[in-house]
This record gives C-alpha cells, sequence and structure tokens, in this order.
C-alpha cells in the first residue's frame, strides 16, 4: 500500500459557544470556507457548550442555541457525514483532560488571559472558576483530537498559545503524548468590520444590534441595518480603508457576497449615491444568505434529525478522545484495569 492511503489526513478542530449568533463576518471569514476543507483535513466542529456555562445561561436557550448552532453549520454547507459535527458535553473526555491539563497549568499564566480579564470586568458579580480555567478545557478540545490546526480570529491566539505550552510542558515530561497545534488563519478573507463604527471588528457580542449582521437575520433587517450603516460625508464610492472605512467596508462585503472585484463594482457605482451602494450591499446579502436561512429552517423543525446527527458524530469524537485520553492516563500512572 502506497504511504498516501495510509497516510492520515491532518486535523482541524474548531470550537463555537452556543450563545450570540453567527455574523456575516463570522460567515465570511470563516464559516463558509469550511466545506471546502474536508477533503484535506479531518474537521470537528464543537458546540462548545460546557464553555458557555462560564456564563450564567437560560437553560431553554441554551437548549434551543445548540441545536441551531448544529443546523447552522449543516446548513452553511458542511457535511455531518463528512466532518465531525458535535456538542462537547456529549463526549465526557473533554472534562476529563481538562481536569489533567489544569493541573499542569499555572495560575500565573491563567491569570494574564485577557478573555479572564475582560469577562471578569463584565460579570464581576461572577467570576467563577470556571471562567479562570477555561483555557485549560479548551486546549482538552483541541489537544485530545491530536489537533494540527485551530481556525481562529486574532482575539482566540492568546488561548492557541497557552494550549501549545501546556502540550509542550506535558510532552517533555511524559514523552510524546500531543500533537503540538498551530492556529490557522485561512488566506486573504476579508475582514468584515461594524456597520455603525467601522474602525472595529463585526462582532456578535456588540451591544449595538445595528453594527451587526447575522446569518438569520431577515431581509428587512439587513435592508435597515445597511441603510444605516457609517459611511462618510464625502460622497464617492471608492476603496479607502483609511480615509473612508464605512465605505470599504461595504465594498468589501458586496464583495465578498456577489463575487465581483472590488475593482468592478466602484467602477460600476461610478458617479452614484451611497444608496445605491448600501442597497446592492443589502441585497446580495439576502441572496447569499436565502439558500442558507431556507435549509436552516427546515433543519431545526426535523429535532429527529439534528439529534441523529449529534448522537452520531458525538460516537465518533468518543472514539478519536478516548485514545488520547488513554495514553495520558497511561502515561502520567492512573492506575489501569
Ligand atoms: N474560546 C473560543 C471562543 O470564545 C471557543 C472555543 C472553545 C474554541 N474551545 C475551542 C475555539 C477550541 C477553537 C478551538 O471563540
Amino acid at each position: 500500500m502506497s504511504q498516501d492511503v495510509q497516510a492520515k489526513k491532518p486535523v482541524i478542530f474548531s470550537g463555537v459557544q452556543p450563545s450570540g449568533r453567527i455574523t456575516l463576518g463570522n460567515y465570511i471569514g470563516a464559516i463558509r470556507n469550511f466545506a471546502l476543507l474536508d477533503q484535506e483535513y479531518d474537521c470537528l466542529y464543537c458546540v462548545v457548550d460546557l464553555h458557555a456555562l462560564t456564563v450564567r445561561q437560560v437553560p431553554a436557550e441554551l437548549r434551543r442555541q445548540t441545536l441551531e448552532l448544529t443546523a447552522l453549520y449543516i446548513a452553511s454547507g458542511l457535511d455531518p457525514q463528512r466532518n465531525i459535527i458535535y456538542c462537547q458535553s456529549h463526549v465526557p473526555q473533554h472534562a476529563e483532560l481538562a481536569w489533567i491539563l489544569n493541573c499542569f497549568t499555572y495560575m500565573g499564566e491563567l491569570g494574564r488571559m485577557t478573555q479572564f480579564k475582560d469577562k471578569s470586568a463584565q460579570h464581576k458579580d461572577n467570576i467563577n472558576a470556571g471562567l479562570f480555567t477555561y483555557p485549560a478545557l479548551m486546549a482538552a478540545d483541541i489537544l485530545l483530537y491530536q489537533t494540527n490546526l485551530v481556525p481562529v480570529g486574532a482575539d482566540q491566539k492568546q488561548h492557541i498559545e497557552i494550549t501549545r505550552d501546556i502540550a509542550q510542558r506535558m510532552n517533555s515530561l511524559y514523552g510524546d503524548l500531543f500533537v503540538v497545534p498551530e492556529p490557522y488563519i485561512p488566506k486573504a478573507t476579508a475582514r468584515i468590520m461594524s456597520l455603525s463604527d467601522p474602525s472595529k471588528k463585526m462582532s456578535k457580542s456588540d451591544e449595538d444590534e445595528n453594527a451587526t449582521i447575522t446569518l438569520l437575520d431577515k431581509p428587512e433587517d439587513v435592508r435597515r441595518k445597511l441603510r444605516r450603516a457609517v459611511t462618510d460625508s464625502d460622497a464617492s464610492i471608492r476603496f479607502d480603508e483609511e480615509q473612508k472605512p464605512g465605505v470599504s467596508n461595504l465594498l468589501t462585503i458586496l464583495s465578498a457576497c456577489s463575487g465581483k472585484s472590488v475593482d468592478a463594482l466602484v467602477q460600476e457605482m461610478e458617479g452614484q449615491g451611497y444608496g445605491v451602494l448600501k442597497d446592492r450591499t443589502a441585497e446580495a446579502i439576502n441572496e447569499t444568505f436565502a439558500p442558507i436561512q431556507a435549509e436552516f429552517h427546515r433543519l431545526i423543525k426535523d429535532k429527529e434529525y439534528l439529534t441523529g446527527v449529534l448522537r452520531e458524530n458525538a460516537g465518533r469524537a468518543q472514539a478519536l478522545a478516548a485514545r488520547t485520553l488513554r495514553k495520558v492516563y497511561k502515561k502520567l500512572g492512573l492506575y489501569q484495569l
């Protein structure tokens, strides 16, 4: 048998919290491209519900959002047979490995995490130990599957760094336990900025709901938000991120949704007002979202199907996770039956 046939594909692991919604920025910058990866990589897409518990959740909402995120992944083009789309709490090895990693992670390292500092400032009444040790659970997510690449935004780079540090630390103590993962930054994807303040990234946690387009926004909401998008008073449609960040952001979105180049769009709209740019951008977003939303609404009614996907994929994930966990327990000296 040739090497190629035997060679294992590299592993990609991605985790998203079932809180908030998926934004246009997440879709264009990440999820849209994920469907193309399953040829070259073994991909796991995990709904990280245990991480969500680090801030207070309404139980019924958490349940609903877990199913919604699963449906959105599938509706966005990820095939649940070619990819492992599953829920973190269905694979007990995540919490088990997290405990072990906690014992190899220093208080000082955790205290330096900017997400911990930010979230403790936001939730002063609930600075819990889970929030503090969040990175150890995230490291467990990644290391359990011998992950090579982790697609993340800039805000999560520090968590990948600490994951690497923990992996290297344990590898040097016990021999090769873990693959040391790298962040995966998809090439040349557009950065989508807030519609209200185009100097900031579009974020699902933005308090201003007009700043963010989410994948399940209705067409009339998209039109309204676009009409309110901040531009400038210069009234010429040009791409210039420094001088004209709002207009440039709209051009980036329109280009990403229509498939036309920014240059071609600028030429087409020469001499026209911002109203035209905004309307065209809204329509292009709505056309991009329409098939995804239709599929989402079909899937979300089929709870049995979604539950089946989660059950089956939890089994596939468990088989992989159990292998790593067993090796870790054994190497660390936990008595084996
Ligand atoms: N911390 C990530 C976020 O807030 C979510 C996450 C949890 C994650 N586990 C992960 C991302 C593992 C990548 C890999 O966005």
